[in-house]
């Protein structure tokens, strides 16, 4: 989705793939070549989406896996107009920390909906935006549940799932990107994390043009 000029580039992997510590080396350096970096996250982008945040990782007993779907395509319809196609349209470098694939993953197949139909549901929600670039970082999930157990915070509602619910979510990530390997970088989560920033710049060099 390239309306205004803006590029537009999501990460996606499993809980503690390293997103957050490669958002924040990427939109150092974007920041540092002059470009504007708009960053921001789903669930919660927005100032609804914190509302639909905290219900789907904080409350407490089961939410029903459609109503779970729904509530992120809730959350991404309302970000995408409201957060992201304003700043594309404006020029700008849109960083976000997951988008639908994260839905088809966790709610597809970690919760063994389907996952064409979750697609589907998100594609109508964002009425049909698609980034630019898509960075998998991905990690098995034991390695993964070794850096979150090591983090010293509290689960949130997924990442208390157990580790075959997150290996579902693994083999669907890697399902997306081999269905669309022109968006998706994969890397590997396991790399040191300069190294995996050096991959990801030279593919953002190359889409910056
Ligand atoms: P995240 O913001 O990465 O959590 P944290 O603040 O702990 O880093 O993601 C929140 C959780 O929501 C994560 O476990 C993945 C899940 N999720 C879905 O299940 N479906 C979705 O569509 C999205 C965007 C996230």
């Amino acid at each position: 989705m390239n309306s205004g000029g803006g590029v537009w580039i999501t990460l996606e992997g499993g809980d503690g793939s390293g997103k957050t510590t490669q958002s924040n080396l990427l939109a150092e350096w974007l920041e540092g070549a002059g470009r504007t970096v708009v960053r921001t996250r789903e669930p919660g982008g927005s100032e609804v989406g914190q509302l639909i945040r905290d219900i789907v990782l904080h409350h407490r007993g089961d939410i029903a896996p459609r109503a779970e779907a729904l509530l992120y395509a809730a959350d991404r319809a309302h970000h995408v107009s409201t957060v992201v196609r304003p700043a594309l349209e404006r020029g700008e470098v849109v960083l976000q920390d997951r988008y639908l694939d994260s839905s088809v993953a966790y709610q597809g197949a970690g919760r063994v909906l389907d996952g064409d139909e979750i697609r589907d549901l998100s594609l109508w929600a964002a009425e049909g935006a698609l980034p630019d670039l898509t960075v998998l970082l991905d990690l098995s999930p034991e390695a993964a549940r070794v850096r979150l157990d090591s983090a010293d915070k509290p689960f949130d509602r997924l990442e208390a799932e157990k580790n075959d619910f997150h290996a579902r979510v693994r083999d669907g990530y890697l399902g997306l990107a081999a269905a669309e390997p022109e968006r998706f970088l994969v890397l590997d989560a396991a790399a040191a994390p300069d190294v995996i920033a050096a991959q990801i710049r030279e593919r953002v060099t190359a889409l910056l043009g």
